[in-house]
């Protein structure tokens, strides 16, 4: 059956009838330099005929110490008395607009979101986004298997993390709109992150050492291209130290390589409690307003945290930090706010103004979720050709095992994610094609697998022509903060994996979820185990891209982003 004729009977069976989405009157966002306020007309940063050069430097020398101060953190509070309202820089949008920073709510017209940059400013339209500068890609090399963000990377390739990185920052910057030649205008703003070097974030402290040739080779080539191809609007200092200098206190890293190489001209911003940790944990800076003046200095414009709010006046008063620094980062963030339209007047007159609440959740961006997940599922193993099923017997009798089976959005969606638009389980897909599933969640306790019903599980795999065993892992085995210290399928998978494969009838199908690889040598040459697909997390539409790949309505092209390792490599 061709493609398109057979999604759109799917896609109107399980997308359109219960997605609701009802558009009401948006809110509209505040905006600056509203054209019939006679006392904010006549400031020249208002004038679109100036440079954004000049319109900055023109808002910065209208502040007073306080309000510069007020602006160098995430949440810059208005100033009234220029009519500048309120901005928040940390916004999150990995797999898709996301409400996992505080810059994005989920509680109006929209509520729910899939796609990114043209997403992003129709969920800042309707009043529901206090910002628009979006905290991602995330573009660090994925080289340590058991890193717990390697999930949200591109994987291991530096060629390939910075092609990633650039079709990202121009899709979501907008610059695919004019051939690339969009100008100095931002739909909404990227940032590539962490800079630099940063994988395993939890694993026996936080320094790396790095030599300059890997450095070189490995661990920059991404924010180059980020900064150079991409013209991304914004870079993260990571958490981490290189070589013993924090990377948000580096100006070399920060001033010296990516200002000056690379011509950046966007705004840099710490990772979230990167200031505070250069002094509070690793002891580099002496006191808080050395901290303070180690970033400024080196380069960072606006801290993700408080801490500048805190001690930024006394390290004014201390003279550790010059006004012309404050200046400079202002200028870099007033730039962004500027290359937003969000000092042009009413906003919902301009370029990407008139970007509705209808374009969020589209079926477009639909289509582009279910796209992704079906290119990103690798086919690992099958042999004497198991897949595809046979869709169509309609008599087929399926067990669908497995603690990852039945996945909720929660292990589906990875992390970084906002509320989906329409989610698919993968139970959903599978029962699509065959009546006749049969569901068992093999575990009691989840991924973690410590207890296992593998009898119970045996004799429902006896009775059907097929089983696809769902395994792997979820973000209690890997995310943020939690890195693993070893490469094996959590507690007893494994076992039921062998027990169930020994049992069926046919050769058992393994599919795996996860971000990072897992070992599974015992599978590669065992004859009862006759496919294996790796999912990672494939997102909202996931269990339809899935299934249509068992069922051979897509054949899966996808290749490993990283390495799988045997378990005795760590
Ligand atoms: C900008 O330039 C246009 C065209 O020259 C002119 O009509 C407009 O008044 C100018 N705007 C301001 C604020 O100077
Ligand atoms: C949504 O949440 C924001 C932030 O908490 C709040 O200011 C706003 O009033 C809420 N909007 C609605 C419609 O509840
Ligand atoms: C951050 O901004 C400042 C201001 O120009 C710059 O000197 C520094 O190099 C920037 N950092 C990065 C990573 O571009
Ligand atoms: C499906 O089952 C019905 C009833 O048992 C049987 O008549 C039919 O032939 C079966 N179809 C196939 C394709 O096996
Ligand atoms: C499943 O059952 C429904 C109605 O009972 C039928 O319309 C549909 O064709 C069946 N699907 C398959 C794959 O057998
Ligand atoms: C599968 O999970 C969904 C929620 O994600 C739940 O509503 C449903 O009952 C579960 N199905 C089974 C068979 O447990």
């Amino acid at each position: 059956m061709g493609l398109s004729s057979l999604l759109i009977p799917i896609f109107s069976l399980l997308l359109l009838t219960d997605h609701k989405l009802v558009f009401t009157e948006s809110t509209q966002p505040p905006y600056s330099c509203d054209t019939s306020n006679p006392s904010t007309r006549s400031y020249s940063f208002c004038n679109p005929n100036l440079s954004i050069a000049q319109r900055a430097e023109d808002l910065v020398s209208r502040l007073t110490l306080d309000e510069k101060l007020s602006q160098l953190v995430n949440t810059a509070p208005s100033i009234p008395r220029l009519g500048i309202p309120s901005f928040q820089w940390w916004s999150e949008a990995l797999h898709g607009v996301a409400n996992a920073g505080p810059g994005i709510r989920f509680n109006g017209t929209i509520k729910s979101a899939t796609a990114i940059g043209t997403e992003a400013r129709g969920v800042y339209n309707a009043g529901q986004a206090g910002g628009m500068t979006f905290w991602a890609p995330n573009i660090n090399i994925f080289r340590d298997p058991r890193w717990g963000r390697g999930q949200e990377t591109p994987g291991e390739d530096p060629f390939v993390t910075a092609k990633y990185g650039v079709a990202y920052v121009r899709g979501l910057q907008g610059d695919s709109l004019h051939g690339g030649r969009l100008g100095k205008r931002l739909k909404a703003s990227a940032c590539c992150k962490h800079f630099t070097a940063y994988d395993l974030d939890h694993w026996k402290g936080i320094d790396r050492f790095v030599t300059v040739q890997d450095l070189a080779d490995t661990y920059q080539p991404p924010f180059e291209s980020c900064v150079v191809k991409g013209r991304a609007s914004g870079i993260m200092c990571a958490y981490n130290r290189v070589n013993g200098v924090p990377n948000c206190a580096d100006f070399n890293l920060l001033t010296g390589i990516a200002r000056k190489k690379w011509n950046f001209h966007g705004y840099n911003t710490s990772d979230c409690e990167a200031v505070s940790i250069i002094h509070e944990e690793q002891g580099y800076a002496k006191t808080p307003e050395d901290a303070i003046a180690d970033v400024l200095k080196a380069g960072m414009d606006v801290e993700c945290g408080s801490y500048i709010t805190k001690h930024g006046k006394s390290a004014v008063l201390q003279k550790k930090v010059p006004i012309h620094q404050i200046d400079r980062a202002l200028r870099n963030l007033f730039s962004i706010r500027i290359r937003l339209g969000l000092f042009d007047g009413n906003p919902s007159e301009l370029l990407f103004g008139k970007i509705g609440a209808n374009q969020v959740c589209s079926k477009k961006h639909l289509q582009l979720a279910l796209d992704a997940a079906r290119n990103g599922i690798v086919l690992l193993k099958n042999t004497e050709a198991l897949l595809p099923l046979p869709k169509t017997n309609p008599n087929i009798s399926l067990a669908v095992i497995g603690p990852n089976a039945n996945a909720s959005s929660l292990v589906v969606l990875g992390n970084y994610y906002g509320s989906p638009c329409k989610l698919v389980t993968l139970l959903k897909g599978f029962q699509h094609y065959a009546n006749n599933t049969i569901y068992h969640p093999g575990c009691d306790d989840g991924i973690q697998c410590a207890s296992a019903e593998i009898n119970q599980a045996v004799e429902v795999a006896k009775k059907v022509d097929y089983v696809v065993l769902v395994m792997g892992l979820d973000q209690t085995q890997e995310r943020e903060s939690h890195d693993r210290d070893q490469l094996d399928l959590p507690g007893k998978q494994q076992e039921l994996i062998n027990n169930i494969a020994k049992a069926s009838k046919k050769p058992v199908i393994l599919v795996l979820l996860s971000g990072g690889p897992v070992d599974i040598t015992f599978a590669k040459h065992h004859n009862k185990i006759g496919a294996i697909l790796w999912a990672g997390y494939p997102g909202e539409l996931g269990g339809l891209a899935l299934a249509q790949i068992i069922f051979g309505d897509h054949n899966p092209g996808g290749r490993l982003p990283i390495t799988w390792y045997p378990k005795d490599f760590v």
